[in-house]
């Protein structure tokens, strides 16, 4: 049976409405999707609701119109409030039979998401990486099985309340229905990253406008996941300041002459805009100075994790930052690395509009409705933002685990 899946992916320089038909375990089917400019975005977080409310509104018209008002829909959210840390939890299975069950399980995750408590903060994510059973190590699915002494190893994703909460509302004031909320990153794996990818060990980079999303997977589980704030704005705005250029200038120039190995850049070749020649060689150094800046946070960020050595699968880069010419090459310069350019995969309908790097979040979204049978309404739509009814749901998000 097909059901419809619904995204929402708030980007600093664009939004996306999406919607999907899923049908069991076969490629998501694109049935419509709608994008408009983001305004009221900086670096990935709400800074004027209003504004980032009419640039949802637009997105969900050009998607159909009120196709995604009636919900659930899956929203992306990122920043630098994002913090993600590995931890452990370790309860005591008192049931007579000795069984883990899935109510065991839900304890765990609980007691997970309290581990690190910060009363300004809200758990994301828990996702289970491992499971110790009685000093057993490296259980997948410890359900059904018998234990007394269970340790899960997860991964916690947790953003600042008041971001979250911003978010959701700005969405919500279009009266649109949110059943979860996704970090952008992991969104983005699940559309660019096969199963055997994660297995092998590989690392995504999402290069946005306004943030640089890195998530890594080891042994097919979520090992690392970060949000650096800098993004394809940040290469554009340095570009209007060293040609002393409006941004929107600097924009055009990077898209359509910029480059990240300056050092293939002739020397005195001019290029011209309105009229205007600039110098293609000033700006492709401004750009690698960027370029190099991000791709070493990527790296102290995934050394600082102790992944980086563990990824064979190599790099994988995506949005629409990662379109930048010699981005690709630089990156395997600096990370060490094999790295390659993704758009969304495993997608039918009318997919050509839809495979682009900058869609890979959009895409992903769908991806994750797709794996969580949950479609009740979790929150309670247009002019009735109740942030208790968020953290409700954000209970139940990624679930990874059934139940
Ligand atoms: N050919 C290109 N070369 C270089 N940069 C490009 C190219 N095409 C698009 N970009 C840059 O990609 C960025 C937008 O990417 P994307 O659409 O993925 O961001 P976003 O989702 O709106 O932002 P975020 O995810 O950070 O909130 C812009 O900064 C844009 O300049
Ligand atoms: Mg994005």
């Amino acid at each position: 049976m097909s059901k419809l899946v619904y995204g929402l992916d708030v980007g600093t320089t664009k939004i996306v409405a999406i919607a999907g038909r899923v049908d069991g375990r076969r490629p998501v089917e694109v049935l419509a999707m709608g994008e408009a400019p983001s305004y009221g975005l900086r670096r990935g977080v709400v800074v004027d609701r209003e504004a980032a409310t009419e640039s949802v509104a637009e997105a969900i018209e050009a998607c159909g119109g009120g196709k995604l008002r009636g919900g659930p829909v899956s929203v992306g959210i990122a920043g630098s409030h994002i913090r993600s840390l590995n931890t452990e939890v370790t309860l005591l299975n008192r049931s007579r039979n000795r069984l883990v069950t899935e109510r065991f399980l839900k304890r765990l995750h609980a007691e997970a998401r309290g581990a690190d408590p910060d009363e300004d903060e809200e758990v994301l994510h828990v996702v289970p990486r491992s499971f110790v059973l009685d000093g057993t190590e490296g259980v997948r699915q410890p359900v059904g099985l018998a234990a007394r002494r269970v340790t899960m190893r997860a991964h916690v994703v947790s953003g600042a309340i008041s971001s979250i909460q911003n978010l959701l509302g700005a969405v919500e004031d279009c009266g649109v229905r949110v059943s979860r909320v996704v970090l952008e990153p992991l969104a983005s794996a699940e559309a660019c990253l096969s199963p055997d990818d994660r297995q092998m060990g590989t690392a995504l980079l999402d290069i946005g406008g306004g943030t640089t999303d890195i998530a890594a997977f080891l042994r097919g589980s979520l090992a690392h996941t970060a949000v650096v704030p800098i993004g394809g704005e940040s290469f554009s705005a340095d570009v209007a300041y060293g040609l002393k250029l409006p941004f929107e200038d600097a924009e055009r120039l990077k898209v359509r002459y910029g480059s990240a190995l300056s050092d293939g850049v002739d020397d005195v070749a001019p290029v011209l805009l309105d009229d205007r020649h600039h110098s293609a060689k000033f700006i492709s150094q401004i750009l690698e100075y960027r370029a190099r800046e991000v791709l070493e946070f990527a790296r102290d960020s995934l050394d600082h994790a102790r992944v980086r050595n563990s990824l064979p699968g190599g790099i994988v880069l995506t949005g629409g930052g990662s379109q930048l010419e010699g981005f690709g090459q630089l990156a395997e310069e600096i990370l060490g690395m094999r790295a390659r350019l993704a758009v969304p995969r495993r997608i039918k309908g009318d997919v050509k509009p839809v495979q682009k790097p900058q869609y890979s979040t959009a895409v992903g979204l769908l991806y994750f409705a797709a794996k969580n049978d949950d479609l009740r309404p979790k929150s309670k739509g247009a002019g009735a933002f109740d942030f208790g009814s968020i953290v409700a749901a954000v209970k139940g998000w990624f679930r990874v685990l059934p139940g």
